[in-house]
């Protein structure tokens, strides 16, 4: 079997480098990005944790919810605030980010109901809802933000061309997000979403400390872009080349291309 590897990699732009972890499975990405995990809510008791939904955070979560009942890490002074959130899908919905937080994490651990924020996706008034909840993340300063990536290099729902000032707004999702998102949706893209609710990538930047988990082959392409490519809305992931403290773990499958 093949080892961990670290590299801090010089991306296409000289000034910047980014910190990567290649491990040779799923479950080893998501055991070393757990230990990011636990040392920040170790060491500082009431974290604001930024949570990003999908596949890819499923194994750290798994692992946070283990270590809390094994350990009894705690969550209780910890805050939360999701990244994104489908429009139109009710809180209850099977495949709403609500649901999925509840589902993966939040039932597990002892973090509370109040401190849990996840943008509204069935406001009356949608650009309330975004102006809303921007207005409560301006009010702190994320300490470790979880963030996936998808194919075509989005980072929450910030598809290619946002720009980078960006704040909670609404987004149009790709064709090519509905593809892959409709896994979750019977493998009908007909019953995917077509808008989200979508924190914006200034609002990432702002975040003290970013992990990004990204495995599979499907984002070897979107993981070169972010970490080699040129800067560039095109892929709004390779924004994170000029944040201070990123650091990205991928499979080698993920890591294939760089
Ligand atoms: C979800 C989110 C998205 C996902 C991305 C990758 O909250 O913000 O950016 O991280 O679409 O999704 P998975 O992990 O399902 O491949």
């Amino acid at each position: 079997m093949s080892r961990m590897w670290y590299a801090v990699v010089s991306t296409a732009d000289w000034r910047y480098v980014m910190k990567i972890v290649v491990a040779p499975d799923v479950q080893h990405v998501a055991e070393a990005a757990f230990k990011v995990m636990k040392n920040t809510v170790s060491e500082k008791k009431d974290a604001v944790l930024g949570l990003a939904t999908g596949s890819s955070p499923e194994g750290l979560y798994a692992l946070m919810a283990k270590d809390h009942s094994e350990n009894g890490t705690s969550y209780q002074d910890v805050v939360t605030y999701n990244l994104d959130e489908y429009v139109g899908l009710p809180q209850n919905h099977p495949q709403s980010y609500y649901t999925f937080m509840h589902e993966k994490l939040f039932q597990y651990i002892d973090v509370k109901e109040e401190n849990i924020h996840i943008p509204c996706g069935c406001a009356q008034d949608e650009e309330k809802a975004c102006h809303d909840y921007e207005n409560m993340l301006a009010k702190v300063r994320i300490d470790l933000q979880v963030l996936g990536i998808g194919s075509d290099g989005h980072i929450a729902f910030n598809e290619p061309g946002t720009p980078f000032d960006s704040l909670v707004h609404l987004v149009h999702l790709k064709q090519q997000t509905i593809h892959d998102n409709a896994r979750f949706f019977d493998h009908d893209e007909s019953k995917v979403p077509t808008m989200a609710i979508t924190t914006g990538l200034a609002d990432i930047m702002r975040c003290r400390k970013i992990i990004l988990i990204a495995t599979g082959a499907n984002k070897a392409q979107a993981v070169h872009d972010m970490v080699k490519g040129l800067v560039s809305t095109s892929c709004p992931a390779s924004i994170l080349q000029r944040h201070p403290d990123t650091v990205v773990f991928l499979d080698e499958a993920a890591a294939s291309k760089l």
